[in-house]
């Protein structure tokens, strides 16, 4: 099939931040969304979407921040076709100047217009033409996005691109919004848009963003890649809404690994994929899995004697991929409490951190605190310590002394908090478990009962001392919060993790007090 564009270039736009936060229960702070663009910056993506401003005080903030504080790669909002979504995304990317693009979307298929947004395909043109034109006084670099395009009418699909362009788009993103599209189908839609469209060959950037309902979504971005598109929207592990997005790091090496197949290349730094990976997933709290491919722990282990005897023969025997390509090392540096803030802050240096000096005593008392109990500090301890625990000071509830009693008798926990000099308690409860005894106790105390409604346990490091990370959701009134508390010791791991949540409510609440919040609303 011809190819439509020819540039050799792949643009990467990651959108971790704004449709991978919208996976159930990964939502992030704003510090923790500082922290993933940072890492994006690294990891050198040209676009970062950083999330869609009129949604919530917090990812207008958020937005704003990153187009502040990242200086590489372009810094996307996302609005709909209205004029309030448009100027507070404007205002949201407008720190960034001339890297800030607004990424206007609205539906176009038939499902859609009947019966989310119950109108003409004349209005929908319409209202597409004015979002664009209206982005347009704010931002030359326009995104437009007919969302659920894989399921639009091919010649309606064409006549809104036609438009958009018309209206000053430079780049169209073809989204399968619901994971619907199966690759042929989907390579052809993209062939048959640069036929029907002659206006995007000429300098107009075609993006695809396939959504993973089917498992299909690299498979489909690939495909697109391969009929013209120039552009892969993807999220770091895959992160997104529903089945998740594109996964980053997947598509990546794909493109590089069968560079003979696809003749395309990535700006990535594949090198800072690993870590990339790791971050999501400990701020997110959502786990990678074991066998998942380029990231998961298992993608580069042998088990098989066969295998290993291939490997120690030759590695290309069974790998077709070096893990030190995608930032994964053999070596470890051991660090243990006999190491100093140097060694620390090196590694922290290494691992992606940048540490504010006014936090690095807490951080390194911390550090020593577990180096006490572990022989050696791993790099998982150390980034479980940097995000195990809430750093916003001394605001934070923080355990000052928990005793559980469990085993025959009806478990019981005794608590008492601290908040900078000033303690509170001590209180006890009874539950079903240790766990729950305390967090009544807990709840007994600061008087902002939480309800529970997700639990998770995991070892995230290695050895009989090994560090336990817990996820919780917690809901707290109308909010959830998703956190983690990392520790050698179960329960006061899950009572970190249950004050993380806490503090994290009471700081957005705090927050969003300040801050004057914008209705979501539905989409025209
Ligand atoms: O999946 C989708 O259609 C989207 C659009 C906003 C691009 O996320
Ligand atoms: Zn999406």
């Amino acid at each position: 099939m011809k190819t439509k564009q020819d540039q050799k270039r792949v643009v990467i736009f990651d959108t971790t931040l704004r449709d991978g936060e919208q996976c159930p229960g990964a939502s992030m702070g704003l510090k923790e969304k500082l922290e993933v663009a940072r890492q994006l910056e690294r990891l050198n993506v040209d676009i970062i979407e950083a999330g869609f401003p009129i949604a919530s005080p917090g990812d207008f903030e958020a937005v704003q921040a990153i187009a502040t504080q990242i200086k590489k790669p372009r810094i996307c909002g996302l609005a709909r076709c209205l004029n309030p979504d448009i100027e507070r995304c404007a205002e949201a990317v407008g720190p960034a100047g001339k890297r800030g693009r607004i990424h206007v979307f609205l539906a176009t298929s038939a499902i859609h217009r009947q019966y989310k947004l119950k109108k003409a395909k004349s209005e929908i043109i319409k209202l597409a033409i004015a979002g664009v034109k209206y982005a347009k006084t704010f931002v030359d670099d326009i995104q437009f996005s007919p969302e659920d395009a894989s399921r639009t009418e091919p010649d309606f699909l064409a006549e809104v691109v036609t438009a958009v362009i018309e209206a000053g788009a430079t780049t169209v993103n073809i989204p399968d919004t619901v994971g619907y599209a199966v690759p042929n189908e989907f390579g052809r839609l993209i062939a048959e848009l640069f036929e029907r469209v002659p206006a995007l060959s000429k300098g107009v950037v075609v993006h695809v963003h396939c959504h993973n309902d089917l498992g299909l979504a690299v498979a489909n971005s690939l495909m697109a890649v391969q009929n013209g598109a120039r552009g892969i929207e993807c999220t770091i592990n895959g992160l997104g809404e529903r089945a998740g997005n594109c996964s980053l790091e997947e598509a990546v090496m794909a493109l590089r690994t069968r560079a003979d197949a696809f003749g395309v290349s990535t700006g990535i730094n594949t090198r800072e994929i690993f870590r990339a990976s790791r971050m999501v997933s400990k701020l997110t709290g959502m786990v990678v899995q074991r066998n998942k491919a380029i990231v998961g722990a298992n993608a580069f282990a042998h088990e098989s004697g066969i295998h290993q005897h291939g490997m120690l023969s030759h590695r290309t025997t069974y790998e077709i991929m070096r893990p030190e390509d995608v930032g994964i090392s053999g070596s470890e540096l051991v660090l243990g409490k006999h190491s100093g803030r140097h060694g620390l802050i090196a590694r922290l240096k290494q691992l992606g951190y940048t540490v504010a000096p006014a936090e690095l005593g807490k951080i390194y008392d911390r550090f020593i605190e577990l180096a006490d109990k572990k022989k050696n500090v791993y790099d998982d301890d150390i980034v479980s310590l940097m995000h195990g625990e809430d750093l916003h000071g001394p605001q934070s509830f923080a355990i000052d002394y928990l005793h559980v009693s469990t085993g025959t008798v009806l478990p019981t926990a005794t608590v008492r908090l601290k908040k900078g000099a000033e303690v509170f308690g001590p209180a006890s409860a009874c539950g079903d478990g240790p766990v729950a005894a305390m967090f009544k106790a807990i709840d007994l105390i600061t008087q902002v009962p939480g309800t529970l409604l997700d639990y998770s346990i995991q070892a995230v490091t290695k050895g009989e001392d090994a560090v336990g990370e817990v996820s919780v959701t917690v809901r707290f009134g109308e909010a959830l919060v998703v956190a983690k508390g990392a520790s050698t010791d179960i329960v006061e791991a899950s009572a970190k993790a249950y004050l993380n949540s806490l503090n994290r409510y009471l700081f957005e609440k705090g927050q969003s007090k300040k801050i004057k919040a914008q209705p979501r609303g539905d989409q025209p």
